[in-house]
Protein backbone atom coordinates (compact mmCIF):
# COMPACT_ATOMS: atom_id res chain seq x y z
CA UNK A 1 0.00 0.00 0.00
CA UNK A 2 2.89 2.39 1.38
CA UNK A 3 4.23 1.99 -2.61
CA UNK A 4 1.00 2.33 -4.14
CA UNK A 5 0.49 5.82 -2.94
CA UNK A 6 4.13 7.28 -3.42
CA UNK A 7 4.10 6.25 -6.91
CA UNK A 8 4.32 9.06 -9.29
CA UNK A 9 1.32 9.85 -11.07
CA UNK A 10 1.98 9.72 -14.42
CA UNK A 11 5.60 9.42 -14.47
CA UNK A 12 5.69 12.56 -16.05
CA UNK A 13 6.76 16.25 -13.98
CA UNK A 14 8.97 17.07 -10.93
CA UNK A 15 8.64 13.08 -9.96
CA UNK A 16 10.66 11.80 -13.40
CA UNK A 17 13.35 14.80 -12.86
CA UNK A 18 14.22 13.78 -9.61
CA UNK A 19 14.39 9.77 -11.13
CA UNK A 20 17.35 11.47 -13.47
CA UNK A 21 19.24 13.65 -10.89
CA UNK A 22 22.37 11.51 -9.31
CA UNK A 23 22.61 10.42 -6.64
CA UNK A 24 19.12 9.20 -7.48
CA UNK A 25 16.54 10.91 -4.31
CA UNK A 26 14.83 8.05 -2.06
CA UNK A 27 10.94 8.54 -2.80
CA UNK A 28 9.49 10.22 0.16
CA UNK A 29 7.44 8.65 2.55
CA UNK A 30 3.72 9.73 3.21
CA UNK A 31 4.75 10.89 6.46
CA UNK A 32 8.14 12.68 5.05
CA UNK A 33 5.52 14.20 3.24
CA UNK A 34 3.69 15.84 5.64
CA UNK A 35 6.77 16.74 7.10
CA UNK A 36 7.71 18.67 4.34
CA UNK A 37 4.27 20.68 4.22
CA UNK A 38 4.80 21.92 7.52
CA UNK A 39 7.92 23.29 7.09
CA UNK A 40 8.71 26.66 6.42
CA UNK A 41 8.72 27.58 2.76
CA UNK A 42 11.02 30.77 1.38
CA UNK A 43 7.92 32.30 0.73
CA UNK A 44 6.08 32.06 3.81
CA UNK A 45 9.92 32.85 5.77
CA UNK A 46 9.68 36.05 3.67
CA UNK A 47 6.42 36.72 4.88
CA UNK A 48 6.76 36.14 8.31
CA UNK A 49 10.18 38.30 7.95
CA UNK A 50 8.28 41.19 6.34
CA UNK A 51 5.52 41.05 9.30
CA UNK A 52 8.22 40.89 11.83
CA UNK A 53 9.62 44.40 10.51
CA UNK A 54 6.08 45.99 9.79
CA UNK A 55 5.04 45.41 13.92
CA UNK A 56 8.25 46.85 15.37
CA UNK A 57 8.94 49.33 13.13
CA UNK A 58 4.61 50.36 13.92
CA UNK A 59 5.99 49.55 17.46
CA UNK A 60 9.44 51.62 16.98
CA UNK A 61 7.34 54.75 15.13
CA UNK A 62 4.67 54.49 18.59
CA UNK A 63 7.27 55.02 21.18
CA UNK A 64 9.60 57.58 19.34
CA UNK A 65 6.82 59.73 17.88
CA UNK A 66 3.54 59.01 19.52
CA UNK A 67 2.01 57.77 16.58
CA UNK A 68 2.22 60.82 14.98
CA UNK A 69 4.19 61.46 11.68
CA UNK A 70 6.63 64.07 11.88
CA UNK A 71 5.36 65.81 9.16
CA UNK A 72 2.31 66.58 11.30
CA UNK A 73 4.43 66.98 14.41
CA UNK A 74 5.86 69.90 12.69
CA UNK A 75 2.24 71.18 11.40
CA UNK A 76 1.49 71.06 15.55
CA UNK A 77 4.74 72.94 16.25
CA UNK A 78 4.23 76.00 14.19
CA UNK A 79 0.15 76.44 15.77
CA UNK A 80 1.77 76.92 19.23
CA UNK A 81 2.28 80.21 20.68
CA UNK A 82 5.32 82.03 20.86
CA UNK A 83 6.19 81.94 24.99
CA UNK A 84 4.45 83.99 27.16
CA UNK A 85 2.76 86.94 26.77
CA UNK A 86 4.85 90.15 27.53
CA UNK A 87 4.42 92.18 30.48
CA UNK A 88 5.38 96.07 31.01
CA UNK A 89 4.74 98.62 28.21
CA UNK A 90 5.50 98.01 24.40
CA UNK A 91 8.45 100.91 23.20
CA UNK A 92 6.33 103.99 21.58
CA UNK A 93 6.48 102.43 18.06
CA UNK A 94 4.91 99.43 19.34
CA UNK A 95 2.37 101.46 21.01
CA UNK A 96 1.40 103.54 18.53
CA UNK A 97 0.79 100.05 16.25
CA UNK A 98 -0.96 98.70 19.52
CA UNK A 99 -3.94 101.35 18.73
CA UNK A 100 -3.99 100.74 14.80
CA UNK A 101 -4.07 97.01 15.90
CA UNK A 102 -7.14 97.58 18.69
CA UNK A 103 -8.87 99.71 15.82
CA UNK A 104 -8.37 97.24 12.74
CA UNK A 105 -6.82 94.10 13.56
CA UNK A 106 -8.80 92.67 17.33
CA UNK A 107 -12.02 92.07 15.89
CA UNK A 108 -10.82 89.01 13.58
CA UNK A 109 -7.67 88.63 15.25
CA UNK A 110 -8.61 88.91 19.36
CA UNK A 111 -7.38 90.25 21.81
CA UNK A 112 -3.24 91.05 22.21
CA UNK A 113 -2.79 88.68 18.74
CA UNK A 114 -4.88 85.74 20.63
CA UNK A 115 -6.43 84.41 17.54
CA UNK A 116 -10.11 84.66 16.70
CA UNK A 117 -12.42 84.16 13.51
CA UNK A 118 -8.74 84.84 12.04
CA UNK A 119 -5.64 83.00 13.26
CA UNK A 120 -3.16 83.58 16.51
CA UNK A 121 -0.60 86.20 15.05
CA UNK A 122 1.34 84.84 18.06
CA UNK A 123 1.75 81.11 16.52
CA UNK A 124 4.75 79.91 16.08
CA UNK A 125 4.29 80.16 12.18
CA UNK A 126 4.67 84.34 12.34
CA UNK A 127 7.94 83.93 14.14
CA UNK A 128 10.57 86.11 12.53
CA UNK A 129 12.54 83.41 11.15
CA UNK A 130 8.81 82.04 8.73
CA UNK A 131 7.65 85.13 8.60
CA UNK A 132 9.82 88.20 8.19
CA UNK A 133 8.74 91.78 8.67
CA UNK A 134 8.61 92.29 5.35
CA UNK A 135 6.30 89.40 4.98
CA UNK A 136 3.49 90.17 7.51
CA UNK A 137 3.40 94.26 5.88
CA UNK A 138 2.68 92.72 2.58
CA UNK A 139 0.20 90.51 3.59
CA UNK A 140 -1.62 93.67 5.63
CA UNK A 141 -0.83 95.76 2.93
CA UNK A 142 -2.20 93.47 -0.02
CA UNK A 143 -4.52 91.13 2.18
CA UNK A 144 -5.49 87.38 1.42
CA UNK A 145 -8.52 85.13 1.34
CA UNK A 146 -11.15 86.91 3.97
CA UNK A 147 -7.84 88.81 5.68
CA UNK A 148 -8.87 92.71 3.89
CA UNK A 149 -6.06 94.53 2.13
CA UNK A 150 -5.40 97.93 4.17
CA UNK A 151 -3.37 99.65 1.83
CA UNK A 152 -6.08 102.45 1.42
CA UNK A 153 -6.81 102.50 5.28
CA UNK A 154 -3.36 102.57 6.49
CA UNK A 155 -0.51 104.21 5.87
CA UNK A 156 3.40 102.34 5.75
CA UNK A 157 4.21 103.71 8.54
CA UNK A 158 1.01 102.44 10.16
CA UNK A 159 1.36 99.13 9.14
CA UNK A 160 5.24 99.34 9.81
CA UNK A 161 3.82 100.35 13.57
CA UNK A 162 1.24 97.10 13.53
CA UNK A 163 4.23 95.14 12.65
CA UNK A 164 6.28 96.44 15.79
CA UNK A 165 3.40 95.81 17.54
CA UNK A 166 3.16 92.38 16.74
CA UNK A 167 6.58 91.62 17.14
CA UNK A 168 6.45 92.88 20.68
CA UNK A 169 3.07 91.07 21.40
CA UNK A 170 5.45 87.95 19.99
CA UNK A 171 8.57 88.62 22.46
CA UNK A 172 10.64 89.19 19.27
CA UNK A 173 13.36 92.30 18.31
CA UNK A 174 11.29 95.07 16.72
CA UNK A 175 11.84 95.50 13.19
CA UNK A 176 14.79 98.19 12.00
CA UNK A 177 13.12 101.32 11.33
CA UNK A 178 12.50 102.44 8.70
CA UNK A 179 11.41 99.50 6.98
CA UNK A 180 10.90 99.48 3.34
CA UNK A 181 7.25 100.16 2.62
CA UNK A 182 4.81 96.89 1.84
CA UNK A 183 4.48 95.81 -1.88
CA UNK A 184 1.77 93.87 -3.14
CA UNK A 185 4.45 91.70 -5.62
CA UNK A 186 6.53 89.68 -3.24
CA UNK A 187 4.28 87.51 -1.18
CA UNK A 188 4.50 84.77 1.32
CA UNK A 189 3.51 81.50 0.33
C1 LIG B 1 -12.27 90.80 8.76
C2 LIG B 1 -11.35 90.08 9.60
C3 LIG B 1 -9.91 90.49 9.61
C4 LIG B 1 -9.37 91.72 9.90
C5 LIG B 1 -10.11 92.98 10.28
C6 LIG B 1 -7.93 91.54 9.83
N1 LIG B 1 -7.61 90.26 9.49
FE1 LIG B 1 -5.77 89.51 9.27
N2 LIG B 1 -6.55 87.75 8.66
C7 LIG B 1 -7.87 87.46 8.62
C8 LIG B 1 -8.04 86.11 8.14
C9 LIG B 1 -9.36 85.38 7.94
C10 LIG B 1 -6.75 85.62 7.87
C11 LIG B 1 -6.35 84.27 7.28
C12 LIG B 1 -6.20 84.47 5.81
C13 LIG B 1 -5.77 83.25 5.05
O1 LIG B 1 -4.75 82.65 5.40
O2 LIG B 1 -6.46 82.92 4.09
C14 LIG B 1 -5.83 86.67 8.23
C15 LIG B 1 -4.46 86.58 8.10
C16 LIG B 1 -3.57 87.52 8.59
C17 LIG B 1 -2.15 87.38 8.59
C18 LIG B 1 -1.38 86.12 8.15
C19 LIG B 1 -1.59 85.81 6.71
C20 LIG B 1 -1.43 84.34 6.40
O3 LIG B 1 -1.54 84.03 5.22
O4 LIG B 1 -1.21 83.48 7.28
C21 LIG B 1 -1.62 88.50 9.14
C22 LIG B 1 -0.17 88.81 9.37
C23 LIG B 1 -2.73 89.36 9.45
N3 LIG B 1 -3.90 88.73 9.09
C24 LIG B 1 -2.62 90.58 10.04
C25 LIG B 1 -3.67 91.46 10.22
C26 LIG B 1 -3.51 92.79 10.71
C27 LIG B 1 -2.21 93.40 11.17
C28 LIG B 1 -4.73 93.37 10.68
C29 LIG B 1 -5.11 94.79 11.02
C30 LIG B 1 -4.38 95.81 10.35
C31 LIG B 1 -5.67 92.35 10.22
N4 LIG B 1 -4.99 91.22 9.93
C32 LIG B 1 -7.03 92.55 10.10
C33 LIG B 1 -8.92 88.27 8.98
C34 LIG B 1 -8.80 89.59 9.34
Amino acid sequence: MEEKESAPGGGTGPESSEEGSYPPRARRTPRQRRQAAQQLTPGGLAFLVAFFVLVTTGVVWMLAYGGVSPAERARREVEKPIGPLPTGDPPPIAAAGRVIYERNCMSCHGSRLSGGSAPSLRARRYEPSRWTDQDLANVIFAGRGEMPAFKDTLSAGEIAAVVSYIRWEQGMPLPEVPESPPTQTSFHS
